[in-house]
């Protein structure tokens, strides 16, 4: 039933650029910053990379594997290659997780774009601006944050609806390349700021007497959210994806990309935060107050506001977009809806879910506690055993082989997805049921 209707990638380069694209969000801009700061700097850097390493390398390898080997959306991949048992109820966990995390994502791409706006007309950072209670104002208007939230989600459905080759791989072409750019030009200025050494050191000097095992599996459920593991996004990406390309060498890649730019935005905000004596360990407000409140005090503090903002909103445009595939591929493979319907329909009910998160005190909260410390990490751990258990030894060696011929790392991989992936998850899991930990 493979057809090409579905959309295919025009090659390697453009399922890499959006398969980074989807990873690169506001988890490395806005999130891994915070928890680096929080937990201990390079410590957990640390972690995470071996984390990145030992358990998502594998996984985004299982993930596209799967996609490539059945051309279909996550609960149709599953279905092909186990047509019996229930192993298709992990692919109803990606689509429901797809629900679930756009649903308040896009929420918070719309404070990104909510800034971005105010950064370029000047008002953040004119003189006198409590960045506190800007983002307390807007955070207190439901109205406001629906309506950036629309207006995201709106940018988000017609590049989806443009389709996989003219939408969402032309939308990474052009949108990558200038996430980069932006980042690039940030971290000039902040590795010239005064509290450059002071900042670097932060996040570059392991501080293990600050890293407990929370911040541990902290920095393990990082590496998923970040990925975008576990709700079979990379599953959905690969199923465009031709059989001749590697997957360890473009799951590597993808890593390599998404872990450069998290360490980026970390070597972009630290120096600025210590240049003016600024408070390292915000949490999540170092991006919204602790950030824009260091750009209002340096020369050209607009721009650089805005450069960031943009930043932060295209990041997480390329994100959304994989969340929105992943569900819009659902409905144009099981219910053969056209692309443009599938869209418009999917895109509809995630934003009327993620309304609450916009005007509901602690939804949001609740909504992405529920995402990222349960159905990505439960999804994980059912990718990784269907890999490495329910696929038999010879047919996971050909889906990772391809035909491209090199099946290298093969034994590696296998033996991650069997143990160590399940395991590592499932500690996750444990403890936050307060079994462990
Ligand atoms: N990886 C994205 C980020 O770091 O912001 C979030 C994400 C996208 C998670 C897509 C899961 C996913 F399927």
């Amino acid at each position: 039933m493979a057809d090409s209707s579905r959309g295919t990638w025009t090659g390697r380069v453009g399922f890499v650029l959006a398969a980074a694209g989807s990873a690169i969000g506001l988890g490395n801009i806005w999130m891994f910053p915070f928890r680096a700061g929080q937990n201990g700097g390079a410590a957990f850097v640390l972690v995470y990379l071996a984390a990145v390493l030992v358990v998502g390398v594998p996984l985004i390898i299982a993930e596209v594997m799967i996609g490539r080997a059945t051309q279909r959306n996550p609960v149709g991949a599953f279905r092909t290659l186990r047509p019996r048992g229930s192993w298709q109820l992990v692919g109803w966990l990606g689509v429901a997780s797809g629900f679930v995390i756009l649903s308040y994502y896009g929420v918070v791409a719309g404070w990104a774009m909510d800034y971005a706006w105010m950064a370029a007309s000047g008002s953040l950072t004119s003189a006198g601006v409590d960045m506190q209670a800007t983002f307390d104002g807007m955070l207190g208007n439901g109205g406001r944050q629906v309506l950036w939230q629309a207006a995201f989600m709106a940018v988000t459905i017609v590049v989806v609806s443009g389709g996989v080759e003219a939408g969402i791989e032309r939308a990474s072409r052009i949108l990558m390349p200038l996430l980069f750019g932006l980042i690039l030009m940030l971290l000039g200025y902040s590795l010239t700021s005064e509290g450059a050494s002071e900042g670097l050191s932060f996040l570059l000097n392991p501080r293990f007497e600050d890293l407990t095992w929370g911040g541990v599996l902290a920095a393990l459920g990082q590496a998923f959210f970040s990925l975008s593991l576990g709700m079979g996004a990379m599953i959905t990406y690969g199923s465009y994806l031709a059989p001749t390309e590697s997957v360890t060498r473009a799951a590597l890649l993808i890593a390599a990309l998404d872990t450069a730019l998290a360490i980026l935005a970390g070597l972009v905000i630290f120096p600025l935060v210590f240049t003016f004596g600024l408070e390292p360990s915000a949490g999540p407000g170092l991006v919204f107050i602790t950030l824009p409140s260091a750009f209002a005090m340096m020369p050209g503090a607009a721009f650089l506001a805005t450069v960031f903002f943009a930043l932060l909103l295209f990041a997480a445009l390329t994100s959304a977009i994989s969340l929105l595939e992943v569900v819009v591929s659902f409905f144009v493979d099981e219910f053969e809806w056209n692309r443009i319907r599938a869209s418009w329909t999917a895109g509809g009910l995630i934003f009327a879910l993620g309304v609450p998160s916009a005007t509901v005190d602690g939804f949001l909260d609740k909504m992405d506690l529920l995402a990222t410390n349960w159905m990505l990490p439960g999804g994980g751990v059912f990718i990784a055993l269907f890999a490495g258990w329910a696929l038999t030894r010879g047919e996971a060696e050909g889906g990772y082989r391809g035909t491209d011929g090199h099946s290298g790392g093969f034994v590696a991989w296998r033996f991650c997805v069997r143990f160590l992936v399940p395991v590592a998850v499932a500690v996750i899991l444990l403890q936050k049921t307060g079994l462990v930990g």
